[in-house]
């Protein structure tokens, strides 16, 4: 895949009017849903679950939900998130007392799988399960929290990534999340990264932009 993909995270967006948001950034050219789910224990916040996800389904979202799993332990999440709709599966490494048996856990409930790096986390946990993943995921920020500065070290990061997956001549996608702006995305695109997360960016854009819509923010990226 050398497509680029623009993920909102919907962490930013207005959760009193979810489904209209994510409807409006959808038919304003994003390619994916991002979806965060912290529970107060990997990370010191607390978000949203399958319920929402399921929800949002309901409320007729088809693009694909890209959920992010900050939670420990992650197995007993993944059913539910399969069941309420979810395509990726994402999770830290961390998280997980068997990485490989949560990886294949994903993929037998029908989705697709991927392990997230932290800034100071190794790619080594990549060594014995490039087959098993769909996507990795590099944190540029410490995750827990949206509008966070981009860490520069995760552009070198970036790069070593892209080097496994070619070295791999597997379809993995390359996601980078964490305060992704129009005026760092290119040279994040530069280092390999080819699907891009951004929250503050999009939901935050509103206000100065549109009235109506992310038409304006969206096309920026
Ligand atoms: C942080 C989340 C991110 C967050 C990004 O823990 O994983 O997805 O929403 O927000 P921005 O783009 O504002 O850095
Ligand atoms: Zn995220």
């Amino acid at each position: 895949t050398s497509d680029f993909l623009i993920a909102p995270s919907i962490l930013s967006a207005d959760f009193a009017r979810l489904g209209e948001e994510v409807d409006n950034v959808l038919a304003s050219g994003a390619d994916i849903v991002h979806f965060d789910v912290m529970d107060n224990h990997f990370v010191p916040n607390l978000t949203i679950g399958p319920m929402v996800c399921e929800a949002l389904r309901k409320h007729g979202v088809t693009a694909p939900i890209d959920v992010h799993l900050m939670v420990n332990p992650v197995d007993r999440l993944i059913g539910d998130f399969a069941e309420a709709g979810a395509t990726y599966i994402t999770f830290h490494p961390e998280a997980s007392d068997h990485i490989d048996r949560s990886l294949q856990l994903v993929r037998d409930s029908g989705c697709k799988s991927g392990l997230v790096f932290n800034p100071a986390t190794p790619l080594s946990y990549l060594d014995y399960v490039m087959d098993k993943v769909d996507m990795i995921l590099l944190m540029s920020v410490n995750p827990g929290f949206g509008g966070q500065s981009f860490i520069p070290s995760t552009l070198d990061k970036l790069r070593q990534a892209r080097q496994r997956i070619e070295a791999s001549g597997r379809d993995i996608r390359l996601e980078v999340d964490g305060g992704v702006k129009v005026d760092n995305i290119a040279e994040i695109a530069r280092a390999g990264a080819d699907t891009f997360v951004a929250g503050s960016a999009v939901f935050g854009a509103r206000q100065q932009h549109d009235a109506n819509g992310y038409d304006s923010v969206m096309a920026e990226f």
